[in-house]
């Protein structure tokens, strides 16, 4: 690649912004400057970028100004303030939080299921709620094999979901915890160190909460089948930074061969068969924590439906279930 790129990250100093850093470093993207953004909290602190320390500055209108490529990570909220600045700079944006990601001019992309749309004149492009991104990289393969008619999910959501405070929620807690000392939540609505809830998002009239609802929503958009049936139940575990999910999946005619389910996954970059029956070892969120792959295995015929299959997954949270497959969109774009 012969093109460098003026970077920006905003929310450079939160859980996936850190992981944003490392990546960007990591797989050598062509930066040519790296600009660090976060809240007044963070500004004057340094972060190391190959072997230089880099100021954290303030989110501000002007940080924007020349940059090429802009991701951010800070929430909804500043996405939805700060974007039209980023875009009016004429910078590309990519965008963790679900702020746009559901607008119909917007791509919501998987690089290795949908990476095709994003072109030259992709300005903003929607990086994937982390639990259907997981999801989809095992979901999209099976399509191949046969017409699925219906999802049925539970997750297993870590900490990491929640940003990097909630993962130092976890760790105090946990320390509290076995030292018999109260818990009192900061930033979990629940006590979390050996426990699990529903997820700490609203719920509507339907029961659903917001997390379910993305999932279902992002899936659909992204295999671009609207009206795929889902039921989706999302749970926070305490678990730092993977998060795992059950899935069940029916086909629309005969139910494929296992055989050629775990052929689908082995072809598919990004995801790799933990499947060993014999020594009970299937996807872990501690196995998938820190690596590029989402782990799936578990698989196995539903006896309670003859044309259905289940699996299990485990994938990185911060990674492939967000910085990993952002930097990836941006890699696309560096190649345009
Ligand atoms: P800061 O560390 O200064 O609070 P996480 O998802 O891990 O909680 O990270 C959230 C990221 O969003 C952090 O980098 C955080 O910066 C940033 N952030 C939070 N509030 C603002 C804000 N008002 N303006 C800019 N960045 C913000």
């Amino acid at each position: 690649m012969d093109k460098t790129f003026n970077v920006a990250i905003v929310g450079a100093t939160g859980a996936v912004g850190q992981e944003l850093i490392r990546l960007l470093e990591s797989r050598n993207f062509p930066v040519s400057t790296l600009t660090l953004l976060a809240s007044p909290r963070s500004a004057g602190e340094t972060i190391p970028f190959r072997g230089q320390p880099v100021p954290v500055r303030c989110t501000e209108v002007s940080a924007f100004s020349g940059q090429n490529i802009v991701f951010f990570s800070a929430g909804a909220p500043r996405s939805k303030e700060f974007i039209p600045v980023a875009l009016q700079e004429n910078a590309v944006v990519i965008d963790n939080s679900s702020a746009f990601r559901m607008q119909s001019d917007v791509p919501l992309v998987v690089p290795e299921v949908n990476g095709h749309l994003v072109t030259t004149s992709s300005h903003l492009i929607a990086n994937p709620n982390c639990t259907a991104a997981l999801l989809l990289m095992t979901l999209a393969p099976l399509r191949n094999l046969g017409q699925v008619s219906r999802v049925i999910v539970s997750t297993y959501q870590s900490a990491s979901g929640a940003g990097a405070q909630a993962m130092a929620e976890l760790r105090e807690q946990t320390q509290l915890f076995l030292d018999d000392q109260p818990i009192v939540p900061r930033i979990m609505p629940h006590p979390y160190a050996f426990n699990l809830f529903s997820h700490n998002t609203a719920i509507d009239d339907s029961g659903a909460n917001e997390e379910e609802l993305k999932v279902i929503e992002e899936t659909r958009k992204i295999l671009d089948d609207p009206n795929l049936p889902m039921n989706v139940t999302c749970v926070r575990v305490p678990v730092l930074r993977a998060h795992s999910e059950s899935v069940t999946v029916e086909f629309a005619d005969a139910r494929p061969d296992l055989d050629a389910i775990l052929g689908a996954w082995d072809k598919m970059p990004g995801v790799r068969v933990v499947d060993d029956r014999s020594n009970n070892h299937f996807p872990m969120p501690l196995e998938a924590s820190g690596g590029d792959d989402v782990l799936v295995g578990r698989l196995r015929n539903d006896p309670s439906h003859p044309k259905a299959i289940s699996y299990f997954l485990a994938g990185d949270q911060l990674l492939k279930g967000a910085a990993l497959n952002a930097v990836q969109i941006a890699e696309t774009v560096a190649k345009l």
